[in-house]
């Protein structure tokens, strides 16, 4: 018992002492973060290297837009600040995050890949930037996810099928980005229990098909459109040959007509 009272001592002092809340992981992951990002407007206060290697206090944050649990930054969230430049892979080394909310801004590039390593990650709000690429199926891996925002990007590709595996998702949505080929049935019609995503969670993709979405619009011509063709053009060639005979008709009338003056001209005595 005697032998735990200097960890617990340790342990109580160590917030109030700066060398204890620094970790060199969210150093690493805050000081890449800040060097992918560009802030034109100057809104990220305090976003400096110095306060990297210091960003929590226990469950205090000297960081604006981060938020600390025990000397760890669990949640970032950076919205609507004008910010552009792109997503840093190295956010994963912020390995406690449990919520990364960058959405309303100018963000391009892709959605890294290794947000996977953020295996605590529940919340993941990308929305309303300029994010292009594919969704990254390596997604999946964060187990935890609750929530995946990308609508009002320009994603291309297909919805990894995978996400569907996601059993704690009750809320995604994909709307207005690039999207195409099938939504896997794994999320636009989950089985049992699963929260439900109806067609809001899909629409504003161009190619994107399948429930809740309708079916898949068959290139080029649709079968309607051909019966559609096809009788019509019956029907222009029924006028056009009924037009013909009745030229026809009426030019051997004339001609009949010409013939019999012919006829007649050719009986008629000359004088
Ligand atoms: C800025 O960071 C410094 C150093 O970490 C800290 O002492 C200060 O309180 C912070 N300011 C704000 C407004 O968070
Ligand atoms: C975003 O920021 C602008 C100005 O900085 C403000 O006018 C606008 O209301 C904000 N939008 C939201 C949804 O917070
Ligand atoms: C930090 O993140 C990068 C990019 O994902 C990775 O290569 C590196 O191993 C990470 N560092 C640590 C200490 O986890
Ligand atoms: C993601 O962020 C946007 C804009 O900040 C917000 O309107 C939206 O509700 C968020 N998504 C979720 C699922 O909370
Ligand atoms: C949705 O799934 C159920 C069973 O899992 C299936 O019977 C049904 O046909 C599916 N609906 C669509 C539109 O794919
Ligand atoms: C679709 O789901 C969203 C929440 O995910 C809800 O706000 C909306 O009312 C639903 N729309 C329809 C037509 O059911």
């Amino acid at each position: 018992m005697a032998g735990c009272t200097p960890i617990l001592f340790f342990l109580l002092t160590c917030a109030g002492l700066p060398l204890c809340s620094s970790d060199p992981n969210d150093e690493a992951c805050l000081t890449h973060l800040s060097q992918s990002l560009k802030d034109p407007y100057k809104n990220l206060q305090n976003w400096t290297k110095s306060t990297f290697s210091n960003a929590c206090n226990g469950f205090t944050s000297y960081l604006p837009g981060a938020t600390c649990n025990n000397g760890r930054i669990y949640k970032l969230s950076l919205t609507n600040l004008s910010l552009q430049g792109s997503i840093s892979p190295y956010l994963s080394n912020c390995t406690n995050l449990q919520s990364l909310d960058l959405s309303s801004n100018a963000l391009t590039g892709s959605i890294p890949a290794d947000l996977q390593y953020l295996v605590n990650l529940a919340v993941l709000n990308l929305s309303a930037n300029r994010l292009a690429g594919e969704i990254p199926p390596q997604l999946t891996l964060c187990a935890y996810l609750n929530v995946i925002d990308l609508h009002d990007n320009l994603l291309t590709g297909q919805i990894p099928q995978q996400l569907g595996l996601l059993v704690r998702l009750s809320a995604f949505d994909v709307s207005n980005n690039k999207l195409s080929g099938p939504i896997p049935a794994s999320l636009g019609n989950r089985s049992g229990n699963l929260p439900k995503f109806n067609a809001s969670s899909f629409e504003g993709n161009k190619d994107l098909y399948g429930y809740p979405l309708p079916p898949m619009k068959s290139k080029g011509l649709s079968v309607l459109a051909i019966v559609g063709i096809g009788l019509g053009s019956g029907f222009a060639s029924l006028v056009i040959s009924f037009t013909g005979v009745c030229i026809w008709l009426k030019v051997t009338e004339h001609k009949m007509a010409l013939d019999q003056e012919g006829k007649i001209s050719q009986l008629m005595p000359d004088y």
